[in-house]
């Protein structure tokens, strides 16, 4: 059984079930079953319940329960709103834009809350979820957190010097030996020069920073996707958003940086946005396409 800290139960109400197994179509792990006239769950399933939650969703008479690690009955909510549509989203998709321009304006706890229990909706590879936020919220933290991150850069990029990048190019390989000697170099001396000269190409004199990262055992991927969630969440409420990839690369390599911010031994700093009300605002968009698109 693949449970992760606490074993999983399917309690189903057997007075109020009626027996259309839609419980147990629906489950992706082939975790209940339907035998002797009841719905039960497998003796020897494959790796036991994902905690999902679909059979309770599905349940017309909601008879059915996973009490797992991170899932009741009580987490079982009723939507009755009506989806958006394809237009409205679609807009939103080419009107965000990168904001490297913000208002002073700060983000209140309850506008966090809302975009951090949005974002909590997205997908992860195996439920309940790896990922953990840090919300650095308020000009003076976010200033205090650039000052520790262009430290660090400055560290890192005068230790990445082209000597020791030459000697380090048959291992890292070309193409990252071009991306740090050509991007991720410049860009940090670009960083530390310009916060010297009292100028913020880090945060961009955000108010919020939020850092998405994953326990030991998270997915790659769980944290990235629960950031982009709360980026268009933060979208719909009116601010701009920027991700800033200097942060978990930098994060991860500063040991005493993690300690600070409660970042535990083993965890993986993904990704991180700066947010903020927008100085600016962008009425036109542009077309993008991917690389490739192949149809087989
Ligand atoms: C992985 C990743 C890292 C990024 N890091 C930075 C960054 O450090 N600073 C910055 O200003 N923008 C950063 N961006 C934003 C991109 O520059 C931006 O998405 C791109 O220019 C396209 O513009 P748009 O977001 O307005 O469409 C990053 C984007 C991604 C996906």
């Amino acid at each position: 059984m693949f449970n992760k800290e606490k074993p999983v139960e399917a309690i189903v109400d057997r007075d109020k079930c009626i027996k259309c197994q839609q419980c147990v179509e629906i489950c992706p792990a082939d975790y209940l079953e339907f035998v002797d006239d009841r719905i039960k769950a497998v003796d020897n399933s494959y790796f036991g319940c994902l905690q999902c939650g679909h059979c309770m969703i599905k349940c017309p008479e909601e008879c059915i329960e996973i009490k797992g690690e991170a899932i009741s009955g009580e987490d079982l909510i009723v939507i009755t709103d009506s989806l958006p549509g394809f237009d409205p989203v679609n807009t939103l998709f080419h009107k965000r834009r990168s904001i490297r321009k913000f208002k002073t304006r700060e983000v209140s706890d309850e506008v966090m809350e809302k975009i951090l229990t949005a974002a909590s909706t997205a997908p992860m590879g195996v439920p309940p979820s790896e990922v953990k936020v840090l919300v650095i919220n308020g000009a003076e933290k976010v200033q205090e957190f650039a000052e520790e991150l262009v430290d660090m850069y400055d560290k890192t990029i005068k230790a990445m010097n082209p000597l020791v990048l030459n000697i380090a190019k048959p291992f890292i390989g070309l193409n990252s030996h071009k991306m740090f000697s050509e991007f991720v170099i410049p860009l940090g001396k670009l960083t530390v020069e310009a916060r010297k000269q009292g100028r913020d190409v880090l945060f961009y004199n955000a108010p919020a920073v939020i850092i998405f990262y994953g326990t030991e055992i998270t997915d790659k991927e769980d944290p990235v996707i629960a950031s982009t969630y709360a980026q268009i969440a933060a979208e719909t409420l009116g601010l701009g958003t920027c991700i800033i990839g200097s942060v978990a690369p930098l994060l991860t390599q500063n040991r005493a940086l993690r300690d600070k911010y409660g970042i535990l031994k083993g965890e993986k700093p993904a990704t991180a946005f700066v947010l903020g009300y927008p100085e600016i605002s962008f009425n036109k968009g542009i077309k993008r396409r991917f690389k490739a698109v192949n149809y087989r």
